[in-house]
């Protein structure tokens, strides 16, 4: 399933991550922001849980989410403030990281690190800004698969309809929650308008 927003908050926080008077601060709290949206919307229909509480009227329940049953997976490192992102909402969710990197020159995407929790059973979220060729996604969805998710919920922010499909082909089960879809890869398998490249625009690491 896909899932693209189009809400004109969201669009107009992209357009500001667009352009290049937007720096590495600014940046990672819009990316903050759109990831709070996208949370919002893929967890719509999430399962609640009765939670006694303590209340000025004494012991009472009422229901919330029940974090325990997800996990949030972030794909270094433009996926890092998404994941701070996705902790500021949910406190207690746990969490998981996969360093994968896109090789420049043959745009495959190579795992160097990967520090995941128990999966089994668990709805996992997994998050990152830029879904290019779709190469780093499935790699993140296979990862997780093999841990034993349940569930497997991505949230991206800018996709390219080739690696949309990629995914979306290769793992039909994936719910993917989608802030903007753009027009099309360049040769250099760059997203096109795109953002520039995220990680480097998050940690002022522009050449
Ligand atoms: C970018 C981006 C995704 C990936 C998408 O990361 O953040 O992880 O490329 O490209 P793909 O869909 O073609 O695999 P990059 O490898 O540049 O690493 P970085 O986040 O450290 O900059």
């Amino acid at each position: 399933m896909l899932r693209i927003l189009s809400n004109p908050i969201v669009q107009t926080h992209i357009t500001r991550l667009r352009s290049e008077d937007t720096k590495a601060l600014a940046f990672r709290t819009l990316v903050k922001e759109i990831s709070k949206i996208l949370l919002y919307e893929a967890l719509h229909s999430a399962k609640m849980v009765d939670t006694n509480i303590q209340t000025w009227r004494g012991e009472e329940t009422f229901k919330s989410l029940d974090t325990s049953s997800y996990i949030v997976v972030t794909v270094l490192r433009a996926g890092m403030p998404m994941l701070e992102s996705v902790m500021e909402t949910l406190p207690d969710i746990e969490a998981g990281f996969l360093a994968i990197k896109r090789d420049e020159t043959t745009h495959e995407s190579k795992l160097y690190y990967d520090r995941l929790p128990d999966c089994s059973g668990k709805s996992v979220i997994i998050v990152d800004v830029m879904l290019a060729t779709g190469g780093s996604m499935c790699d993140a969805i296979d990862i997780v698969k093999s841990k034993n998710a349940q569930e497997i919920i991505c949230l991206n922010i800018i996709a390219a309809p080739e690696g949309l499909k990629v995914v979306q082909e290769k793992h039909p089960d994936v719910d993917i929650y989608l802030a903007q879809k753009d027009e099309k890869l360049n040769k250099d398998k760059f997203i096109i308008p795109g953002l520039g490249d995220a990680g480097d625009r998050e940690y002022n690491t522009i050449a």
